[in-house]
């Protein structure tokens, strides 16, 4: 039987929902398929890895009872031997447990995990992994970056500005100007690489622009000011797969204007502030998207566009904001391990959650298997020289 990591938690704002996608999303649905052993591994909120058959019990986190058992156990230690090797300590007088890991499936939403930098841990471990690679991860987790790509592919994009927190305690006068001469209002400001709209506002004046400034600089040294989309219809597309990637549905969360930027509107009310069924992540929308044929299929063209241009692999999800009087659709973000998968959308596809893990766990090997076959070593005769 292969062993599947499942990797969750970890250092980001994002902690709880990573937990609930490993134990919901990924862990569930692989166990029904009675292929695969999972080894859970749970990242704390300081970075330390745990290992054990009990953090797979969704009772342990909603108890708050994660604390005590972390405290019973000791962190693992990770063997990189052409492949990860897993190394628990049992318990009994130091004796150790190695567990071989053929496959691990990331559960990591926001910094520490789904922006790359797990994935460049595990290509230097050389095992396989679902989703997204390193480079693409990263790309795609920075705001600034992936606008610039989609802008040079000739996808739309809103008008914005960059700076940095530097630029902005040196000279924020010169900042504001640049501002104001290029962009109108209203303008949203965010930090480059938070999700989960943390740290995020809109401004529809110079104090509210100054004050966003000062909370986006708080969370990040790079800050995004982008011009609002008009006549807005916000539309989503999860995709998987490799070289030919598969649309779900095009799906349009109905986030009221004035929550857009609501961490609770987003993840506990269920989408919509204080109505809508606690459904957790963004779970109240419309599937599919409420919006003529013509548009539909230009979204679904960006958004399978953008995963080439990106280099996506595995799952992600395309996130657009169209116009729908000048039907221009905007690239605004790609995640590149959205949150539960979004299984919610892929059943309505007619693609169940057992369907979805095993598929995702296909691409892993099949992604994988191709860079196997790639050279990265010959040989020279440059240490006869010495
Ligand atoms: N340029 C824009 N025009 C209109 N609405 C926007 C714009 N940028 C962001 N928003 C709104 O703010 C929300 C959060 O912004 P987003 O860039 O998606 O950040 P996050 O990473 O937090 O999801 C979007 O879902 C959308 O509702
Ligand atoms: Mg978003």
């Amino acid at each position: 039987m292969e062993t599947i990591a499942v990797i969750f938690g970890g250092r980001s704002a994002e902690h709880d929902i990573s937990i609930i996608t490993a134990l919901s999303s990924i862990i569930k649905p692989l166990e029904l398929t009675k292929k695969y052993r999972i080894e859970p591994v749970y990242i704390d909120k300081n970075g330390r890895w745990y290992s054990d058959q009990r953090l797979k019990d969704i009772e342990l986190y909603t108890s708050g009872n994660i604390i005590d058992l972390i405290n019973k156990l000791t962190p693992v230690s990770l063997q990189f031997d052409s492949g990860l090797t897993i190394v628990k300590s049992s318990g009994l007088a130091g004796r150790k447990q190695h567990i071989k890991i053929d496959l691990v499936f990331p559960s990591m939403h926001g910094t520490y995990g789904e922006d790359g930098s797990l994935m460049g841990l595990l290509d230097m471990a050389g095992v396989p992994y679902v989703g997204c690679g390193q480079a693409a991860s990263s790309l795609a987790m920075n705001k600034l970056t992936a606008k610039q790509l989609a802008e040079d592919n000739g996808i739309a994009v809103s008008r914005y500005v960059f700076t940095t927190k530097l630029t902005l305690e040196r000279e924020p006068a010169r900042v504001i100007k640049e501002i104001k001469e290029k962009l109108k209002y209203p303008l949203f400001i965010k930090p480059t690489h938070l999700g989960s709209s943390i740290g995020i506002s809109r401004a529809i004046n110079d104090q509210e622009l100054v004050n966003g400034l000062e909370v986006a600089a708080h969370y990040d040294d790079q800050v995004l000011i982008e011009e609002e989309v008009k006549n807005l219809v916000e539309v989503t597309l999860p995709i998987i797969g490799n070289d030919q990637p598969i649309p779900a549905l095009l799906e349009q969360p109905l986030t009221k204007p004035e929550d857009f930027f609501d961490f609770d509107a987003k993840y506990l009310n269920g989408g919509k502030k204080g109505k809508g069924s606690p459904k957790g992540a963004q779970g109240y929308s419309q599937i599919p998207a409420n919006i003529d044929q013509e548009l539909y299929k230009k979204a679904e063209e960006t958004a399978l566009k953008l995963y080439k241009i990106f280099g996506l692999s595995g799952i992600s999800r395309v996130d657009m904001l169209i116009d729908q009087k000048s039907k221009t659709v905007y690239f605004n973000e790609i995640n590149p391990l959205p949150g539960g998968l979004y299984a919610h959308n892929w059943s309505k596809a007619g693609i169940s959650n057992v369907e979805l893990v095993s598929k995702l766990i296909s691409y892993a090997k099949e992604r994988f298997n191709g860079r196997q076959d790639l050279t990265t070593s010959f040989t020279t005769n440059y240490l006869r020289q010495f």
